[in-house]
């Protein structure tokens, strides 16, 4: 047995506890630290003291784009969940837009062989909605894994229509309407691409979900809102009795136009940065508890894509290696509450994606832990970088707090630079 002692985010506040972890990775017991019990101790073989730390629950990205198979010139598996390890992310969910799509049983059973043999974090896979008879062939084998909904297609949006697509999985909507948006590379700069995509297209998009969520009584997610108006159109839905969650991205988050360098192709991301005002009320909305869930979209692309004009650039931005550290940044520059930030990541996201006995530190429970050092400051700096993405807005960003271990189902798997086991397993089967 094994125990790690330290102040740990306990029940929904900070408690400075032992706890016993089995050989299999399961919490056993935890007790307050200065009782002492000797039974337990007799069969501790290993103590880990995160003494000044703190303890976090295992970090749950639910957003990732990995590129495995087909573009690992711009992320893999190995280099994409090692850059989550470094971040106390412990779980990711891996979006289906590959090269080829996952879209069939065979490009989803291809994929999940390949990545299976590469994964530093345990992992889950999203299918992408396109063909309904497909999907359900990846049901019927895997379960109702989750399904992202890009309404870019058009088959995706005939599918959507129907009325025999199962209410079991969750559906993940890239909410912009296609009819109110235009091609990324027609915008010069980030205030035009916010124009070109505006939040009507993320709000009617919203519709679409809301729709598709009444009729075929299902649970909808919408992905990277970007305005308060969208948060409080979900907010309403559930109100409603609908099942409807959303996620944000940290950076629509800390950016905003007035603030970057519009021409940067480092800024270019979709849905786009919005401007300050709409900035500023998003974050009022996540600190009053109205987002459920915060998730990277860690969309990478190879230094060379990026070293371009912002019109020739792919969209997406890399950030999976400093979630953790930006969203303490966050809490501490826009005084909203860490403990809240934290659920956003654990438990709000192992709920939400029925990722059983996750997110929380307790009893039962996988030991997957973040170990933070609230204390450090300092810039990010590319030469510390897992990922291959070098180029990101982030580089040289000043932030605060820094993840000095990660544990995945009670083993050390990362500390201070160094992966000490590849031990990731897929956990998406849902029945
Ligand atoms: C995503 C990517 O690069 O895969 N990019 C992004 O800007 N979010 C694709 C997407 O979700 O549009």
């Amino acid at each position: 047995m094994f125990l790690i002692k330290g102040l740990a985010f306990i029940k929904e506040s900070w408690r400075r506890v032992n706890i016993a972890i089995s050989d299999k990775g399961y919490i056993v017991k935890i007790w307050r630290s200065h009782y002492t019990n000797r039974y337990l101790f007799s069969q501790i073989d290993m103590i880990y003291d995160a003494k000044e730390y703190l303890i976090i629950p295992g970090l749950i990205d639910i957003h990732v784009h990995f590129r495995e198979p087909g573009e690992e010139y711009k992320e893999d598996f190995v280099s994409g969940t090692k850059a989550a390890l470094a971040s106390g992310i412990t779980i990711v969910g891996d979006m289906p837009n590959n090269l080829r799509p996952i879209t069939t049983l065979e490009s989803f059973e291809e994929k999940l062989h390949v990545v299976s043999k590469r994964a530093y974090t345990d992992f889950f896979l999203y299918a992408m909605l396109d063909e309904p008879e497909e999907l359900s062939k990846i049901f019927e084998k895997f379960g109702h894994i989750p399904v992202k909904v890009y309404l870019y297609n058009k088959k995706t949006l005939e599918a959507l229509i129907r009325r025999d697509l199962p209410s079991e999985p969750i559906y993940v909507f890239h909410a912009e309407h296609p009819d109110l948006i235009a091609d990324h590379r027609k915008a010069s700069d980030a205030y035009e691409l916010n124009k070109l995509r505006p939040i009507k297209a993320e709000l009617e998009g919203i519709d679409i979900a809301i729709k598709f969520a009444m009729r075929n009584r299902c649970h909808v997610h919408i992905t990277h809102v970007t305005s308060p108006e969208a948060v409080a159109k979900i907010v309403e839905a559930r109100r409603r009795g609908l099942k409807i969650t959303c996620d944000v991205a940290p950076h629509h988050l800390i950016f905003f136009l007035e603030k970057i360098n519009p021409k940067s192709p480092l800024y270019k991301v979709l849905p786009p940065i919005r401007e300050k005002e709409v900035n500023h009320r998003l974050l009022r909305a996540l600190a009053r508890g109205l987002i459920d869930i915060i998730a990277s979209d860690h969309a990478p692309h190879s230094p060379d894509e990026k070293s371009c004009s912002f019109s020739e650039a792919p969209p997406g931005i890399a950030s999976i290696q400093f979630l953790l550290p930006l969203l303490y940044s966050i809490s501490k520059r826009m005084h909203i509450d860490f403990d809240l930030l934290i659920k956003t990541v654990s438990e709000n996201p192992a709920r939400i994606f029925r990722v059983s006995k996750r997110g929380k530190i307790k009893v039962g429970y996988y030991a997957d832990f973040a170990i933070f050092d609230p204390r450090y400051k300092g810039t990010i700096d590319p030469d510390t970088f897992f990922s291959k993405a070098s180029l990101t807005p982030y580089n040289n960003f000043v932030v605060k707090g820094k993840v000095i271990a990660t544990f995945l189902r009670g083993k050390l798997v990362y500390e201070d630079g160094i992966f000490l086991d590849k031990m990731g397993e897929y956990v998406g089967n849902i029945k």
